[in-house]
């Protein structure tokens, strides 16, 4: 399975402080928020990703994240000219998907919980037919996606953010396609806001009975951190769980050594080169009890 890591977008309702930065390069608690995404991916047990950001942003996030041969990833970079919509990410990355189902993970979005492993392996297979979406219940429903199952978690409804909804269910920002995504979104036309909606793609797949909706449950944290509440309450959660548990969430280097893509050497020598930081020291300590 392929990766695409979607890390453009406006940035617009953190705005100023997106005006200069890319928004997925902020910080949340220790480490930038891109960090968090891309993990998930790496849980999954993908390693060939394809980061697609802005023209402006997209030097930045390749200075911090290079060729991805550091974590055993192989990682290429695809410019989105102007933020097309989410469903646009296949389009861009069809060289890179070939002939492979393909994952796609939004950069502003945060997952945590128990099992989420087990959660990702289960539902990531290399013979996936049609769609996996994930589910999470929600305070505000309406300004997300929203899902609805049958009996068997097979999705029967999917609106975009509907006045009334008809459960409590956001669709986060984690998908899991087989390869027919890549027509569905090049045969996609730009929705009235000018963007080749996801939602869209969803519905082919439900059309066809092909859709499933996974409910990730409220012992879960589904967080995004696009505005500067959700921001800071993002960090704020991280920190809390984080100083009690004395372990780091997203921690790239040691999801690398764990899923077995880089030794505990190497795991070792990331954390050198950052002499100075507690996240540093924490990279070297896994290296030492892991190796
Ligand atoms: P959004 O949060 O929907 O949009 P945004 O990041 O542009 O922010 P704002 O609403 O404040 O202007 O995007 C979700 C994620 O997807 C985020 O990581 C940005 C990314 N994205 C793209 O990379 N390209 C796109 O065309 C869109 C719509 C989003």
């Amino acid at each position: 399975m392929k990766g695409i890591l979607l890390a453009g977008g406006h940035g617009t309702r953190l705005h100023p402080v997106t005006v200069a930065v890319s928004k997925q390069l902020l910080p949340v608690n220790d480490k930038p928020m891109i960090y968090y995404p891309l993990s998930v991916l790496m849980l999954a047990g993908i390693r060939e990703i394809t980061v697609i950001s802005t023209p402006a942003d997209l030097p930045q996030i390749r200075r911090l994240l290079g060729d991805g041969s550091d974590l055993g990833l192989w990682l290429d970079y695809v410019e989105q000219p102007v933020p097309g919509g989410l469903a646009e990410a296949f389009v861009l990355a069809a060289d890179a998907i070939g002939d492979a189902p393909v994952a796609l993970v939004l950069g502003d979005n945060i997952f945590h919980g128990h099992n989420f492993y087990e959660i990702l392996q289960r539902n990531s297979p290399d013979d996936i037919d049609g769609c996996v979406l994930f589910g999470y219940p929600v305070e505000d429903p309406h300004r997300y996606g929203v899902g609805e199952t049958d009996a068997d978690g097979r999705l029967i409804a999917i609106e975009e953010k509907p006045a009334r909804p008809r459960s409590n269910r956001a669709v986060v920002g984690l998908y899991f396609y087989d390869n027919d995504v890549v027509d569905i979104a090049k045969n996609l036309r730009p929705s009235a806001r000018g963007e080749l909606e996801i939602t869209d793609v969803n519905q082919h797949y439900l059309r066809r009975g092909k859709a499933r909706l996974v409910d990730l449950g409220r012992g879960f944290a589904w967080l995004d951190a696009g505005t500067p509440g959700s921001l800071l309450a993002a960090g704020q959660y991280v920190h809390v769980l984080e100083e009690r548990q004395g372990v780091r969430i997203a921690c790239v280097e040691e999801v690398a050594l764990r899923m077995g893509f880089i030794d505990a050497a190497a795991c070792h020598e990331l954390g050198s080169r950052q002499p100075s930081s507690e996240y540093g020291a924490y990279v070297r300590a896994v290296a030492e009890e892991l190796s």
